[in-house]
């Protein structure tokens, strides 16, 4: 042992390989403080995190923005080439980066006010000055979600700023926002986060048990099942066996309302009737239901009530309500987690749904009769669209604009982000971008999301699966991420057709 380090220790070829080993080159031209180029000597990528001996600031952290291959092939050159001739070529390869700065003695992130200086070296940076200037602690009271790609670092988010000031999880169908959803869901389950989750395809709820994750996964994730602290809903019991049942007293239902779950247009005669007879019920007795609603229609000799009626007792069959209605606070209890399970829920009855159960979480978070939490919506498109307005659009706005200020955080899940009310998207802080490729969800996502760059928006179109840019959260600047592995089990797995 000892003769080994002796040799490695007084072999001076070794150790200048050594020395050479992290550079990736040498700046050049005119030096900035806040982007540089080099030449690029050794094999480096584009994303690659470098370090700068600054002569004022110390070791400074940068990224490879860019690599050009320059050369001097002219179309002089390129003909001769094409014509088979032997031609010299010449070529360099240059880097381009920007500069993300360094600690000072107060611990801020500063950009040095001074350029670098030229022929200075660019190397490899190493991980601390990573996990230094990215500001990335290994940090157990944070999100941990996945890990700096190409990295052993671990990225954790600040689980207040997640929940205090929006999430949203953007990207095309079938690029992992339910599985990468998933993640951030479990994290917050760890740490005793309150969680209600609108799951209009329930593929939340084999949350409750453990996943296959490879035991040698790079991630250090154990499989974990969190039945003990998830409760199922679902205004479809008989769909999703196994949940509770979800329903609402039929007190205070508004005219519109009705007919808009019955799928009846809203015609003056309509809403006259409905309005005339709800009134009267309510002048009549405590509690009424949809078979007394009913009753008093068929008394009506003036109309014919014949259409509406058949709507009503369809409307009666499909068990949403009941004279309690569920109480909230079932449903929203300290440090547990509820997952709302549309599936099988029509989309009208699905908005109805929805309206009542945030208004009520809001109103009731305002009053501090529940407890600080977090409201996940799936599809969020389907509840706060962009174009035109439903029953839903107006509680998302207030809870996007002043949810913050009584503790009530939105996560919004969607493969469309043009698609989402801007407004409400825009309240968002924390992004958990995967891949996206349609035009004009990236128009959205650039002017929804502060600090994207040109460069990270034609990142977005490229990324595998797997992958993800994240940006606020706490993080100093966006971050590309590989999304540790899921504890508990997916259940968004494609179904193959074959
Ligand atoms: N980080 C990951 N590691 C391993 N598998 C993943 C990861 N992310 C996604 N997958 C797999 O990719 C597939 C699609 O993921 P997921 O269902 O989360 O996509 P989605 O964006 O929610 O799609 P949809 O728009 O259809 O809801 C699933 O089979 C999932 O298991
Ligand atoms: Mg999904």
């Amino acid at each position: 042992m000892d003769g080994m380090c002796l040799t490695e220790m007084e072999d001076p070829a070794e150790e200048v390989q050594e020395a050479e080993e992290g550079l990736v080159g040498i700046t050049f031209g005119d030096v900035g403080s806040t982007s540089l180029q080099c030449n690029i000597c050794n094999p480096a990528d584009k994303g690659e995190y470098v370090m700068i001996d600054h002569p004022t600031a110390g070791l400074v952290l940068g990224q490879i923005d860019q690599i050009e291959r320059k050369t001097n092939v002219s179309i002089e050159k390129a003909m001769e080439l094409s014509e088979g001739k032997d031609v010299e070529i010449e070529e360099t390869m240059v880097g381009h980066i920007h500069v993300i700065g360094y600690r000072d003695s107060r611990g801020l992130l500063k950009i040095p006010g001074n350029p670098f200086r030229a022929g200075e070296k660019i190397l490899l940076a190493d991980e601390k000055l990573i996990r230094d200037v990215l500001g990335l602690k290994n940090d157990s009271t944070g999100a941990y979600i996945g890990k700096l790609q190409g990295h052993d670092i671990p990225v954790s988010l600040n689980i207040n700023s997640i929940a205090q000031k929006h999430l949203s999880v953007l990207a095309k169908t079938g690029s992992g926002k339910s599985y990468t959803t998933g993640v951030v869901i479990e994290e917050m389950m760890k740490h005793d986060v309150t969680m209600v989750i609108l799951d209009p395809h329930g593929e939340y709820s084999s949350m409750a048990r453990p996943g296959n994750v490879d035991p040698s996964n790079d991630f250090d994730v154990k499989p974990h099942g969190f039945g003990d602290i998830m409760t199922e809903f679902s205004p479809n019991p008989e769909i999703n066996p196994g949940s509770r049942p979800l329903n609402f007293t039929f007190k205070n239902m508004r005219a519109i309302e009705l007919l808009d779950m019955m799928g009846m247009s809203k015609t003056k005669s309509n809403k006259t009737a409905l309005e005339a007879a709800t009134s009267r019920l309510e002048a009549l007795k405590g509690y009424y239901g949809i078979p007394d609603l009913i009753q008093l229609l068929k008394k009506n000799e003036e109309d014919d009530m014949s259409s509406m009626i058949r709507n009503l007792e369809d409307l009666d069959s499909k068990g949403l309500f009941s004279p309690e209605g569920t109480r909230m606070d079932e449903i929203v209890q300290k440090g547990k987690t509820s997952i709302v399970n549309l599936k099988g829920t029509p989309p009208d009855v699905q908005g109805f749904v929805v309206n009542r159960l945030c208004t009520a979480l809001f109103e009731l978070r305002k009053r501090n009769k529940i407890p600080p939490m977090m409201l996940f919506a799936e599809e969020a498109h389907n509840f706060c669209p962009q174009q035109g307005k439903i029953e839903s659009s107006e509680i998302f706005q207030t809870i996007a604009s002043e949810g913050r200020k009584f503790g009530l955080g939105l996560a919004l899940i969607t493969q469309r982000a043009a698609k989402v009310d801007k407004n409400v998207l825009s309240q968002c802080n924390t992004q958990i971008i995967l891949k996206v490729t349609n035009p004009n969800d990236l128009r959205a996502i650039e002017s929804s999301v502060e600090g994207i760059t040109k460069d990270m928006t034609e990142e977005i179109q490229r990324l595998p699966v797997g992958e993800a840019i994240v940006s606020g959260g706490g993080l100093s600047e966006p971050l590309i991420i590989d999304v540790r592995p899921r504890e508990s089990q997916d259940g968004g797995e494609s179904i193959k057709v074959v």
